[in-house]
C-alpha cells in the first residue's frame, strides 16, 4: 500500500491544551518505520498549518470557529491531494474536530463512503445540542449535514456521508440530543453494552458487514478515548470502562483482513495528560495491526 501521513497539530475543537502534539508522540512513537516494515511505501506530507487560539469569543456556541473552519478546509484540500497521488490517507490529529476536514475530502469522489466511529462519544452534537460548544464534539454531527452551516459547506457539497452508513463502537457517554439523533436517524451503534454481551469479535462481524453494504470505501475515524483510560490515558476527555487494548487489537487485525477501509484517522492523542507516550505508542501498535502486522 502507498500510505500518505498528514499532521494536524489542533488543539482549538476543545478545551484543554496538548492534543496539539498528538502529531509528533505519534510520529516520534515510530509511526513511519513500523509501517514500512511491513512493506509498505510510506510518505510524510508533514503538519497542517493551525492558526493560534484568539482571547476574544467571536462565537461561543462554537469555540474557535473560524480557526477550525480555516483548519479543516486545509486538511480537506490535503487529503484530496494526498489520494490524487495514489496515497491512502492516514490522518493524525489533533482533536476529533479535524474528522470534519478528512471526511470533506474523502468524499470528493465518494458519494457513499462508509465511516467507523470508534469513540467513547458519538461526537453528534450541533451548537443547539453541546453542552460544551467543544467542535470536537459534533464532527459526524457536521459531516451529516447539520449543525452551523460555515462547517457543513467546507468542501462545497453537504451532507458528506448518509447515517444508515455509520456505525459507532465503543460508545459509553452520549449527550440527550445525541441519543434523540441515534434514534431519528436510526445510525448502527455498538456502546459498550454490546461488546460486553456478544463480544468484540460479533461486533466487528457485524460492523464490517454493515459498513461495506452499498458503499464505495470506508473510513475508520479512531478516537483513542474509545479505549479504556487504563490502555489509553493520554485523552482529554477519558470516560471509564472502555474498549481494551487486546480488544482494540482484534478489531484492528479483523479490519486489516476485511481489507475495506480507504482512509484512517487516529485522533485526540494528547501527550501533556499521558504517561511516558503510551497512547501514542498504543495507537502506533494498532496502526501496525491496521495496516497489516501479524505476529506469524
Ligand atoms: N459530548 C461531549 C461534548 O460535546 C464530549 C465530546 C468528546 N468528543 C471527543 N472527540 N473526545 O462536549
Ligand atoms: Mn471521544
Ligand atoms: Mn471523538
Ligand atoms: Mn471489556
Amino acid at each position: 500500500l502507498k500510505i500518505g501521513v498528514i499532521g494536524v497539530p489542533m488543539d482549538l475543537g476543545q478545551n484543554r491544551r496538548g492534543v496539539d502534539m498528538g502529531p509528533s508522540a505519534i510520529r516520534y512513537a515510530g509511526l513511519l518505520s513500523r509501517l514500512e516494515a511491513l512493506g509498505h511505501e510510506v510518505k510524510d506530507f508533514g503538519d497542517i498549518t493551525i492558526e493560534r487560539r484568539t482571547e476574544e469569543e467571536v462565537s461561543p456556541g462554537l469555540k474557535n470557529l473560524s480557526q477550525v473552519i480555516k483548519a479543516n478546509d486545509l486538511l480537506r484540500m490535503k487529503v484530496e491531494a494526498i489520494e490524487e497521488e495514489g496515497y491512502y490517507p492516514l490522518v493524525l490529529g489533533g482533536d476529533h474536530s479535524i474528522a470534519i476536514g478528512t471526511l470533506a475530502g474523502v468524499t470528493k469522489d465518494r458519494k457513499n463512503l462508509g465511516v467507523i466511529w470508534y469513540d467513547a462519544h458519538g461526537d453528534l452534537n450541533t451548537s443547539e445540542t453541546s453542552p460544551s460548544g467543544n467542535i470536537h464534539g459534533m464532527p459526524l454531527a457536521v459531516s451529516l449535514g447539520l449543525g452551523d452551516e460555515s462547517l457543513t459547506s467546507i468542501g462545497g457539497f453537504a451532507p458528506k456521508i448518509k447515517p444508515e452508513h455509520i456505525v459507532i463502537i465503543g460508545a459509553r457517554s452520549l449527550d440527550e440530543g445525541e441519543k434523540e439523533l441515534i434514534k431519528e436517524k436510526g445510525i448502527k451503534i455498538f456502546t459498550m453494552h454490546e461488546i460486553d454481551r456478544i463480544g468484540m469479535t460479533r461486533v466487528m462481524e457485524e460492523a464490517i458487514e454493515y459498513v461495506k453494504t452499498n458503499t464505495d470505501g470506508v473510513h475508520l475515524s479512531l478516537d483513542l478515548d474509545g479505549l479504556d483510560p487504563n490502555d489509553a490515558p493520554g485523552v482529554g476527555t477519558p470516560v471509564l470502562g472502555g474498549i481494551s487494548y487486546r480488544e482494540s487489537h482484534l478489531a484492528m487485525e479483523m479490519l486489516a483482513e476485511a481489507g475495506i477501509l480507504t482512509s484512517t484517522e487516529f485522533v485526540e492523542v494528547n501527550p501533556i495528560l499521558d504517561e511516558r507516550n503510551k497512547t501514542a505508542e498504543v495507537a502506533v501498535a494498532l496502526m501496525g495491526s491496521l495496516f497489516g502486522e501479524k505476529l506469524l
